[in-house]
Parts: C-alpha cells; sequence; structure tokens
C-alpha cells in the first residue's frame, strides 16, 4: 500500500511516499480503508521532532492521526463495528491506504469522508479544553486564534452551551467568526483594548501560541482563567497548558449528535492528495487555516 512516511527528522521535504507493508488490527483496535485523512499541527510538529518528550516517535514514521473511511479488518474484542461500516476516528500513521484506528465513531451520514476527517482530534481537544477553563453557560469566553480547526469547533461547542464567545482572527475571518455566532474582532496592535470593547470577559483560551498568556490574564484577572493549547510558557505565568488528550470516543458522540442536528460544521478549506502531504504540512504550518485541511486517499 502507499503510506507517506519519513525516516529522519526535518522540513517538509522529509516526507517520502512509498510502498509500506499493510498494518493490520490488534485486539480492541480495527482497520481502515483510508478514504480521507485530517491535517493537524501536531503531524508537522511530530516530523520536525518538536514534541518527543510527549509523543516519542520511532523513526521511519508514519504520519497523521485523524482519519475517515471504511472498515476492512476488526479486532479482537471489538463489536460494534462490522467491515464495511463507514468511521472516523484517530489512529496510527492515516496518511496511507490502509490505518488502524485506536478510537471510532460511525461517521454521521451528511458528512463526506473528506468533512468526517477532519473533526475527530480537533472535537476532543475543544471539548477537553472547554471542560478545563471551567466556562459555564451565561458566562463570556475569550477565544485567541478562533477561525483555526479547534477554534472553529470551540466556537459552536460554547454557543450550545450557552456561553457567549469573543473571538480573535485576522481580518480575512472575522465574518467566519460572527457566523459561527461569536463576537469577532482582529489580533494585532490595541486588541485587548476592542476586547474589552465587546465586554467583560470571565475566561480564556489562547488556541493559536500567539504569545499573548499575559494579556490573557490581565482581561480575565485570574491565571487559573486561562488555558492554552498552544504556548508551552504557559504555566510560568501560571496558567494551564493542556496537552493530554481527554476520551475521544466521547467527543465525538457529542460532535456527532450535533452535526445530525445541523448545529456542528467544520468547514474544509483545501484537500490535497498522499503526494502532496508536504504542501499540506506547509500550508498548516503557514497558520491562517479556516477551518480544517485534509488529504485524500
Ligand atoms: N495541546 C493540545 O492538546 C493541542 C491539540 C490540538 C492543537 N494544538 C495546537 O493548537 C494550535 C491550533 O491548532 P489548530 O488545529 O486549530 O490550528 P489551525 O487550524 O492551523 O489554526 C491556526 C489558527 O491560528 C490563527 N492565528 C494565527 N496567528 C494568530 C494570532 N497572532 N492571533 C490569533 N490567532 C492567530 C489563524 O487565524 P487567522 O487565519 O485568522 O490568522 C488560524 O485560524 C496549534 O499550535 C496546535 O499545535 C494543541
Amino acid at each position: 500500500m502507499r503510506k507517506v512516511s519519513y525516516a529522519e527528522f526535518g522540513g517538509p521535504e522529509v516526507l517520502r511516499l512509498t510502498e509500506a507493508e499493510e498494518p493490520h488490527a490488534g485486539p480492541g483496535r480495527i482497520r481502515i480503508a483510508v478514504r480521507a485523512a485530517g491535517v493537524n499541527p501536531v503531524d508537522w510538529r511530530l516530523r520536525e521532532g518538536q514534541v518527543l518528550g510527549a509523543h516519542p516517535v520511532e523513526l521511519p514514521a508514519g504520519v497523521g492521526l485523524d482519519a475517515a473511511g471504511v472498515v476492512d479488518e476488526v479486532g479482537a474484542g471489538v463489536r460494534d463495528v462490522a467491515p464495511g461500516d463507514r468511521v472516523f476516528g484517530e489512529g496510527i500513521a492515516t496518511y496511507a491506504e490502509f490505518a488502524v484506528l485506536t478510537a471510532w465513531a460511525p461517521m454521521p451520514e451528511r458528512l463526506s469522508f473528506a468533512e468526517a476527517a477532519g473533526y475527530p482530534s480537533v472535537v476532543e481537544t475543544a471539548l477537553r479544553v472547554l471542560r478545563e477553563v471551567g466556562v459555564r453557560p451565561g458566562q463570556t469566553l475569550l477565544v485567541s486564534g478562533a477561525a483555526g480547526g479547534v477554534g472553529s469547533a470551540v466556537l459552536q461547542f460554547a454557543r450550545e452551551r450557552g456561553i457567549t464567545v469573543i473571538g480573535t482572527a485576522g481580518a480575512a475571518n472575522q465574518d467566519y467568526l460572527r457566523a459561527l455566532g461569536a463576537l469577532a474582532t482582529t489580533y494585532g496592535e490595541g486588541w485587548p483594548a476592542r476586547v474589552r470593547r465587546l465586554g467583560r470577559v470571565d475566561a480564556a483560551l489562547d488556541l493559536a501560541g500567539a504569545g499573548v498568556i499575559e494579556e490573557l490574564v490581565e482581561l480575565t484577572g485570574d491565571p487559573r482563567k486561562v488555558v492554552s493549547i498552544a504556548d508551552l510558557d504557559a504555566p510560568r505565568s501560571g496558567v494551564r497548558f493542556s496537552g493530554t488528550a481527554g476520551s475521544v470516543p466521547d467527543a465525538l458522540a457529542e460532535a456527532v449528535g450535533l452535526i445530525a442536528r445541523g448545529r456542528l460544521h467544520l468547514p474544509v478549506e483545501k484537500t490535497y492528495t498522499l503526494a502532496e502531504a508536504a504542501q499540506a504540512h506547509r500550508d498548516s504550518r503557514a497558520g491562517h487555516a479556516r477551518g480544517r485541511r485534509v488529504i485524500l486517499v
């Protein structure tokens, strides 16, 4: 089968599309024929050798965490799916024709494979940070970096919970944030004053790692009301860095319910082929996504 992998850490040029042995589903796992794989910043962070403490990588390594496809092998003990079922979930080395999934759910009927591949890790992260930041219905949450994959999901889950969101994004994404029910303003010079004009802030999320932890603490008045997923220095200011994944099946179950009711939608900004994985990583690293990027297999 064809698979994207790398034999050394480095820039996008280390990615190779090669012939590889097919993986097989061990106990408690399934194998899918991958139809689409979501592109996440962690994919290029691992390729660069950035986050090896939290995610050890053995070389040569495959790439990709999120996928959607058709079940074709079911491991011992798995009873909720059968070969031929369409599923989306998280797994190992998903930029490939076949991949093993460790967590999955049936794919909502209204989603294409490309759309479905954009959800799993993003919805898990969004629900985790909403829980960890402790924001309640009726309160206002400030989201720095609201237009990306995680931000798009946070805005929609928050709307469902009756939480008001003030989101920051680039000028081109202001209408996008408003369409997701948020109050919007641009980042850059003077942004905290613009946020203050939009309302009082009860809690804040740093989803972009744009060096704004001090400002978020000032706006909420309490470092315990701020959570970052993108700034490893956040704990120096007393702010929690959230890096340990929660329950993917629970997150998928909540997402599936909202998708079915048309209350959660993550747009696919751009699709790529397996051979274009390096370009997908360059685009993701440039850091200005609106929604999701997906590799079609
Ligand atoms: N710790 C964890 O568990 C965890 C889990 C998932 C992701 N992450 C990390 O979280 C970050 C976001 O992930 P993602 O998947 O949402 O990325 P993404 O889809 O690539 O989105 C990045 C977003 O950042 C925005 N942005 C860029 N510069 C900004 C600035 N100065 N101020 C505010 N926003 C800015 C962009 O908006 P504009 O286009 O409008 O500029 C873009 O929408 C990544 O660093 C990723 O590695 C961590």
